[in-house]
Order: structure tokens, then C-alpha cells, then sequence
């Protein structure tokens, strides 16, 4: 733990290095000091990195939040920033004066993820690219795949039943990637499938790595994996351009799809766009699973009123006859729903998405210079007591009603908003529902005995929330 803590602390300070070095040579902003938001820019050298990345994210910002106000300014890894903790900021970045404003990503992850990924583009091939991956993912498309994921859901679930402890992130991971490679590509034979997940599992550890080009790092070697992986989309392509095929997911839409000039995407684009939608799928559906059985285990009459809601579905609909799931019971979860929504905002494991203005830009008075980052800070919106009453209180029944405007924002809002929303919680939806009906578990201490939390690379409980599992037809530690 403490060694990773060091290594932890070792990046920061380099990459913050680095950055300041770079920023140096091309800012001119601070002749404009007088108009900028209120907030310290920091130790130089460092900014305010060590300060963000030593406590608690959410201290950071709302200790700044509750002494500057709804926008201020910071250093975080050597950039300047502008935070953006109010509903009217947020909406200003994100909805309204988007246009103002390009998404901002480090260059190692655009490499990894390749250049062409929908994130990292504004205009007009954005909203091409935007447009397709929304139609493979639209309500009409995933509700046809009901029965697939309800497949990949219990037999994930069954393999955890051997009596073990499992870590549930890691085997939540099993489950998003599954079924992410379900709504990208249909149905697979097993051999393609296979190395398309060892390499993708070699990618997926060099993202969250130290972003060094040198032979032997984990960056590298995901550099390499990423090649074999776009080579493996490319013989697809080839496949699925021969055959024709008449499937709907987000391969053959991105195929299918041409300009008004007549030209079709390019290989590469389409493999980017391929990685970049298993990279946006793959953990953020994977740690909110996390968050939902974490919470629903620590609350004995949530977890019961949630398993009355799954046991009562099929005898109100069907006469109790029915076992697999319809569009319809997905629909009637009520209940479920609202304790996803909680999840969603407890966890809040976006917790900020950076845009970088591309021009000065003026909000409420105040200035965001060219080239400055701009964050709007989703956690510190979702745990303002203004908006969420007893903010750290688990409560889903505060959606029984609606959310103000920009206040809830787990999948975003406007050009960037999340296009995979309803499919990441159809996912889950299935998943609690089989979970809830045939299976029981148990929360295990985490080996560290540190019941925290930790980055993976997004927000999960410590250890990845180690937890034993078995089939509630079998009786409990039969192993
Ligand atoms: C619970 C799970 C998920 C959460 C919390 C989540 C959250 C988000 C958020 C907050 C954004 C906007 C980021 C920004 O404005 O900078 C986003 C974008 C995106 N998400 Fe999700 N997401 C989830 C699952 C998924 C799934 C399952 C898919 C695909 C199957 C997906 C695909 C995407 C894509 C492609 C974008 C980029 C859109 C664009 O740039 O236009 N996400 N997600
Ligand atoms: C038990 O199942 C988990 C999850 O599938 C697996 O990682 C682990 O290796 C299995 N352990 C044994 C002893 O079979
Ligand atoms: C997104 O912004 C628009 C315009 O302000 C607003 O009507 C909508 O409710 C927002 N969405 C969310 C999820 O807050």
C-alpha cells in the first residue's frame, strides 16, 4: 500500500514538474490577473496537486467551494484551472457556450485510445461520429439485447460461487467489458473474443500507468497490444464488409455510415472509436456496480425492499410463470431505478471533466483565459446540501421526485452528455435483478483492514471490495 502511495506520490510531483515546465514557455495569461477568478494558484512548481491528491477530493473542493464561491481558480498538474461548482457554471461550460470550450485530455491517453475518439473532438466530425454511436446505443437497439445480457449476467454470477473471496471490481470488469463487447460487435466466436480481452487487458493496465514510450514499461506494452488490437478490428472490417452484414451495433453503424460527399469512415477511425467506447463502457459501469452492492449491503431495508420489488415483478405480470426478463419488467423497476440514481450521485465516480477554453472567455464577470482548463466539478454540484438535503446520507428516495436543472449530472450534460446512459443502466438493472433473486453474499474485510476507498482509475472502495458469493438454493459457507 504505502509503496504504491510513494509511487503515487513520485508521479505527481514529476508529471507536475513537467507540466509546469511546458506551461511556462507558452502562457501569457497572467498580464490578465485582475479579472481572474478568486483562489490560489499554488506553489508553483506544483500547484495545488499535492494538496488535491493528498486528501479527499471532495475536501479539496468544497473547503475552496464554501471560501471563493461557485468559480475559482487552481493549479492542478502544473495547468491553470478554473473550477466550476454551481449548477449555471456547469451548464454555461457544458450546454450553453460549449462551442467555447474543446474537451482536454493528456496526450498519453488520446495515444492510447487513439486520436480519432469521439472525447477528443469538437464540431462537425464529433457530432458524426456522436450521432452514430447514439443510434447503436438507442433504446430500440438495446432492448434487443435483454436476453444476451441476462446471459453474461448469471454466468458471471455463477462463477463467483466457488466458495472464495473475490474482489467484486475486478469481477464487475468481467461483466461491463462482456457486455460492452455485446453492443460494439453482436455475437462473437470465443477465439476472437479471447484475445480481444487479453490484449484489452494489457491496454487497460498501460492506461492507468506511468506514460513512459520506453521498452519493458506497461505503457509500451499497452502501446504494442493496442496495435494488435486495431489489426484484429481491421480483419473484422474486412469480414463484416464482405458478408454484409445486417446486425445492429456500433461496428456496422460506424461500416454503414457515409458523409454527404459519399466518403466512408476510415479504419483507423473506426477502430479508435471502437477502443474509445470499450474505454468510456468498461469501468465507469463496473465501479457504479461496485458502489450499488457496497450500499446496498450496508442498508438491511433497502436491500430487502429492493429484492421485494424483483420477487414481485414476474408474479404481477405473468402469473409468476415467466423467468427471463422482458423490456417491460426492465421498466418497472421503480424502485431499483432510484437506487441507482442515488448510487450514482453517492459515488459520483466522475467526479469533474475537464474542456479547455479556446478563446478568452467571460462568465458572471469573471475571466477564463484562452488555453485555460475549466472544470465543472460534478461531486461538489451532487453533495451541496442547497440541492441534496443530508448530502452523505444514502437515501434514494430523494428521486422520487425531479432533479432541479444541472444539479444531477452523473452522465454529463449536452454535447459530451454520456450516449451510453440507458445501456449502462439496463446493465445494471439486469445484473441486481438476477443478483437480488438467486444469489446472497457477504462483505469481507479488506486485507489491508482499510475500509476506504481507492482510484482504479475511478473512485471504488478499498480492495475493490473484496466479497464472498453463493447461490441462495445451496446453503450458506458450504465450502
Ligand atoms: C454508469 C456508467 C457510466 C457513467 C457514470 C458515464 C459517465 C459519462 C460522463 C459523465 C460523460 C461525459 C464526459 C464529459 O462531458 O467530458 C460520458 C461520456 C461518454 N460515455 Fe459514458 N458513462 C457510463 C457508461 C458508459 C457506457 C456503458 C458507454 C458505452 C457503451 C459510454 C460511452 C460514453 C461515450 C462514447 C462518451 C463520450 C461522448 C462524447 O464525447 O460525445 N458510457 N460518460
Ligand atoms: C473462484 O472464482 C473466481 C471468480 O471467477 C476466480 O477468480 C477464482 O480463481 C476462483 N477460485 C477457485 C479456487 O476456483
Ligand atoms: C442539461 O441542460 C439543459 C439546459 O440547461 C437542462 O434543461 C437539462 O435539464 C440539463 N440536464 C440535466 C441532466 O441536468
Amino acid at each position: 500500500m504505502e509503496g504504491a502511495f510513494m509511487f503515487q506520490c513520485f508521479f505527481f510531483i514529476a508529471l507536475a514538474i513537467f507540466s509546469y515546465l511546458l506551461f511556462k514557455h507558452n502562457s501569457k495569461a497572467s498580464k490578465t490577473e485582475s479579472k481572474l477568478p478568486p483562489g490560489s494558484l499554488g506553489w508553483p512548481y506544483i500547484g495545488e496537486t499535492l494538496k488535491l491528491f493528498s486528501q479527499n477530493p471532495s475536501l479539496f473542493f468544497d473547503s475552496r467551494y464554501r471560501r471563493h464561491g461557485e468559480i475559482f481558480k487552481t493549479h492542478i498538474l502544473g495547468y491553470p484551472c478554473v473550477m466550476l461548482a454551481s449548477p449555471e457554471a456547469a451548464r454555461f461550460v457544458l450546454v450553453t457556450h460549449a462551442d467555447l470550450f474543446k474537451p482536454s485530455y493528456p496526450k498519453s491517453k488520446e495515444t492510447l485510445i487513439g486520436p480519432s475518439a469521439i472525447f477528443f473532438h469538437q464540431g462537425n466530425y464529433h457530432s458524426q461520429i456522436r450521432k452514430l454511436v447514439q443510434n447503436s446505443l438507442s433504446l430500440n437497439v438495446i432492448r434487443s439485447f435483454i436476453p444476451a445480457i441476462e446471459f453474461i449476467a448469471l454466468s458471471t454470477l455463477d462463477s463467483w460461487c466457488n466458495g472464495t473471496v473475490i474482489n467484486t471490481f475486478q469481477q464487475m470488469k468481467k461483466f461491463t467489458f462482456d457486455t460492452a463487447v455485446l453492443s460494439i460487435f453482436g455475437e462473437l466466436d470465443s477465439e476472437f473474443k479471447d484475445r480481444l480481452k487479453y490484449n484489452y487487458h494489457i491496454v487497460d493496465t498501460g492506461y492507468n500507468s506511468f506514460p513512459i514510450n520506453l521498452p519493458g514499461t506497461l505503457f509500451r506494452k499497452a502501446l504494442l497490444a493496442r496495435r494488435r488490437l486495431e489489426g484484429m478490428i481491421h480483419d473484422k472490417i474486412t469480414q463484416a464488409r464482405e458478408r454484409k452484414w445486417e446486425q445492429n451495433n456500433l461496428l456496422t453503424c460506424l461500416l454503414n455510415y457515409k458523409d454527404e460527399d459519399g466518403q466512408f469512415l476510415e479504419d483507423n477511425q473506426i477502430a479508435d472509436n471502437i477502443i474509445g467506447v470499450l474505454f468510456a463502457a468498461q469501468d465507469t459501469t463496473a465501479s457504479v456496480l461496485t458502489w450499488i452492492i457496497k450500499y446496498i449491503s450496508d442498508d438491511q431495508d433497502i436491500l430487502t425492499a429492493v429484492e421485494r420489488e424483483h420477487k414481485a415483478l414476474y408474479v404481477s405480470s405473468e402469473g409468476g410463470t415467466q423467468t427471463s426478463l422482458t423490456w417491460a419488467h426492465t421498466r418497472n423497476m421503480p424502485f431499483t431505478q432510484r437506487v441507482i440514481s442515488e448510487c450514482l450521485r453517492m459515488a459520483s465516480i466522475v467526479a469533474f471533466t475537464y474542456r479547455e477554453a479556446v478563446i478568452d472567455v467571460e462568465y458572471n464577470g469573471f475571466l477564463i483565459p484562452k488555453g485555460w482548463k475549466a472544470l465543472p466539478l460534478f461531486r461538489s454540484i451532487h453533495h451541496n446540501p442547497e440541492f441534496f438535503p443530508q448530502p452523505e446520507k444514502f437515501d434514494p428516495s430523494r428521486f422520487e421526485g425531479v432533479q432541479k436543472p444541472n444539479t444531477y449530472m452523473p452522465f454529463g450534460n449536452g454535447t459530451h452528455a454520456c450516449p451510453g446512459n440507458e445501456v449502462a443502466k439496463l446493465e445494471m438493472l439486469i445484473l441486481i435483478h438476477h443478483l437480488v433473486r438467486n444469489f446472497r453474499w457477504e462483505l469481507a474485510t479488506p486485507k489491508s483492514g482499510d475500509c476506504g476507498v481507492q482510484y482504479a482509475p475511478f473512485l471504488i472502495p478499498a480492495e475493490g471490495l473484496p466479497a464472498k458469493f453463493w447461490k441462495k438454493s445451496d446453503a450458506k459457507g458450504h465450502a
